[in-house]
């Protein structure tokens, strides 16, 4: 790991896998678009071409649609089955994973796949950190001609409790970093870092203040949300989002 001069190297990035070989399927309004027919097969063939063994592979977040780690079994082997070196984010369907649990998780699937939650992982002489993230999606209300009015409250101040410890756990991760003497950054965050109303959130602050490369985020998925965040640079930084139907399952190569 972190052999600069092997030229063999790759890492790349997608995210939204939404597996479900043994999970019932509740929202099945989001998997409706033609984009999801057979995903899983399209996604496995397009690692097998593109990922070696000396890859690296980010998982941006909301892997399977199980409740536990039982119902993930099928989905988290199918992960493992995939080329080269696994890293999974948190995402908001990622309901077997306990935040504050990463560490068996961690030893659990030691050698097969990487958790990063609170720590990083090292690729070259770049440290990838992360978190699931957050922002407020909403209620918003609008009137008849679609102009804002407003929106809820409640859901509002939940949101900010929930970015605040999200920003937190970032924070732990690009420390530990930057202790470790990693000046290179690259951040992977499951949620878009604003929402569309936004145009910065503190994890763009934070991406700032560390001095991030490239942020890399997911949970955008239906054409209509593609657009919901930012997209390429912004105050030096290059934003670009991975979600695995928006890259129609072809993982992006993100650093050679
Ligand atoms: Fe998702
Ligand atoms: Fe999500």
């Amino acid at each position: 790991m972190g052999n600069k001069g092997d030229e063999e190297m790759g890492l790349y990035a997608i995210g939204d896998l939404h597996l479900h070989f043994q999970a019932e399927v509740k929202a099945r309004g989001q998997l409706t678009d033609p984009a999801w027919k057979d995903h899983e097969r399209l996604f496995r063939q397009n690692c097998e071409a593109l990922i070696g063994p000396e890859d690296t592979l980010l998982l941006a977040g909301d892997h399977s649609w199980g409740k536990n780690l039982e119902e993930c079994a099928a989905d988290l082997q199918y992960i493992m089955d995939l080329p080269g070196r696994k890293i999974l984010l948190r995402g908001n369907h990622d309901m077997f994973w306990d935040a504050k649990k990463t560490p068996a998780l961690n030893a659990r699937f030691q050698g097969q796949l990487a958790f990063l939650q609170n720590n990083y992982y090292v690729y070259g002489d770049y440290a990838l950190v992360g978190t699931k993230g957050f922002t407020f999606e909403g209620p918003f209300y609008l009137d008849r001609k679609g102009r804002l009015m407003g929106w809820d409250e409640q859901a509002e101040a939940h949101a900010r409790r929930i970015v605040e410890r999200e920003s937190a756990r970032l924070r732990l991760s690009l420390e530990a970093a930057k202790g470790a003497g990693y000046q290179k950054l690259i951040l992977f965050l499951h949620y878009p870092p604003t929402n569309i109303l936004e145009k910065d959130s503190p994890f763009t602050a934070l991406a700032e203040a560390y001095g991030v490369e490239q942020v890399f985020y997911a949970h955008c998925h239906g054409e209509a949300r593609f657009h919901d965040s930012i997209l390429g640079m912004k105050n030096g930084i290059r934003y670009s989002l991975v979600s695995g139907d928006y890259l129609r399952w072809r993982p992006m190569k993100i650093l050679d």
